[in-house]
């Protein structure tokens, strides 16, 4: 059987949260509203959510309910954060992957897809113009699962740049061993990107089949998530919103993650259907909920850094990532990749920025700062959660 042919075997094409709650359709005459306005302030009020708390934050879907929400959110950033956005340059700098993720439009199953790979003197290049002359103080190396580039080729990169440049490296190139990881953090590196995709097992493992050559499982994912905490990197990590099959109970449960992954940063966005994956025929995740899920991880983990997603942005290219800024968000990655690359780097499509170059989204992010009236942080933009 295929992928896809197991997939519908599943019965889980649908997003199963689009309707209104059932207890909300329950509420009837003005003693329900006001019950129902109480429970919403008292969850709002307390210090820590509950796994129900969070269930019935993320069902809310009244323009008033959804406004007391993101101002919550808003305030717990500025509280907690204050009002600098860190902004990180992300280099899209290869498209091989030896995964096969049924989400994802560079999976190795794609044959459509033109492959590339920068080679390691360009990419130096690159990130050392994005530092000099874009001002970014930050480099997230991203990649397919590319073993090209193996462990002496990633760290002799890592070295190179801050050799160049006084800037962060961040890496997020996938799974690799902790062995590697450690030489990467030794070589300089100090941030990590590794999402675990949805806290839901049985779908994680669904989503990410296993192969020869990859041993795809969502305990592997979480103890190597937890590992790099150890190593000493400032990890982020998240979730797809919307995935075929995924509740609200999941959505609340990826949102618990972030505390017990111990995150320093959150990176949610919506699936996108991709044409050329498996899941070509499913529903996209809804901006809405997207939303809603940056509001509640802040007012969930205070501290945390929440980043506004280019999938975000790519649902509403008007003013996504600022909505993402006034509920909850601190943080911004914009692409620093070449223009002739970034068509090639669809995880999804119609995904934003892929006709600009690195000078125009470096100029655009400071519009979408200013926009919101606040400042770009000029520091490093290190965690402040440890
Ligand atoms: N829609 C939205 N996000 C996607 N990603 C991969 N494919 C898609 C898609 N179709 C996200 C995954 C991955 C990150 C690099 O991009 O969460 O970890
Ligand atoms: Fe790329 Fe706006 S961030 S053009």
């Amino acid at each position: 059987m295929s992928s896809s042919e197991s997939w519908r075997g599943l019965g889980m094409v649908k997003e199963t949260y689009t309707s209104r709650p059932a207890h909300d359709l329950k509420l009837e005459g003005i003693r329900e509203k006001e019950t129902y306005t109480s429970r919403l302030d008292c969850i709002l009020d307390k210090n820590e959510l509950s796994k129900e708390g969070i269930v019935f934050l993320l069902k809310l879907d009244r323009r008033e309910h959804l406004g007391r929400l993101f101002k919550k959110a808003d305030e717990v950033r500025e509280e907690y954060i204050g009002e600098d956005v860190y902004v990180r340059g992300v280099l899209e700098f290869s498209n091989y992957c030896r995964n096969d993720c049924l989400y994802c439009g560079i999976r190795k199953s794609n044959l459509k897809l033109r492959r590339y790979r920068i080679k390691p003197e360009e990419i130096v290049g690159i990130a050392k113009n994005a530092v000099s002359s874009l001002g970014f103080r930050t480099v997230l190396l991203q990649s397919g699962e590319d073993g090209y580039y193996t462990t002496e080729v990633v760290e002799d990169m890592i070295k190179r740049i801050l050799e160049k440049c006084d800037c962060r490296v961040a890496l997020s190139i996938g799974e690799r061993t902790v062995e590697e990881y450690k030489r990467f953090y030794d070589a300089g590196a100090r941030r990590c990107l590794v999402r675990f995709e949805t806290s839901n097992k049985k779908l994680f493992e669904k989503l990410h089949p296993k192969s020869s050559q990859t041993k795809n499982s969502f305990g592997r994912r979480v103890k190597l998530i937890k590992r790099l905490g150890k190593i000493g990197y400032q990890v982020g990590t998240g979730f797809m919103v919307g995935l075929p099959g995924q509740s609200i109970e999941d959505l609340a449960g990826d949102i618990l993650m972030y505390d017990r992954l111990k995150a320093n940063m959150a990176g949610t966005g919506p699936f996108i259907c991709h044409p050329d994956t498996p899941l070509a025929c499913s529903n996209n995740g809804s901006f809405e909920m997207s939303l809603k899920v940056i509001a509640v991880t802040r007012i969930a983990c205070k501290d945390i850094f929440i980043s506004a997603t280019t999938a975000l942005q790519s649902l509403n290219n008007a003013n996504g990532r600022e909505l993402a800024l006034q509920a909850g968000a601190n943080l911004l990655m914009p692409n620093i990749t070449p223009k002739k690359y970034r068509m090639l780097y669809q995880l999804y499509p119609n995904k934003a920025c892929v006709y600009e170059n690195p000078f125009d989204c470096a100029n655009c992010v400071k519009k979408v700062v200013e926009t919101v009236g606040r400042t770009i942080g000029r520091g490093y933009g290190d965690a402040i959660r440890k």
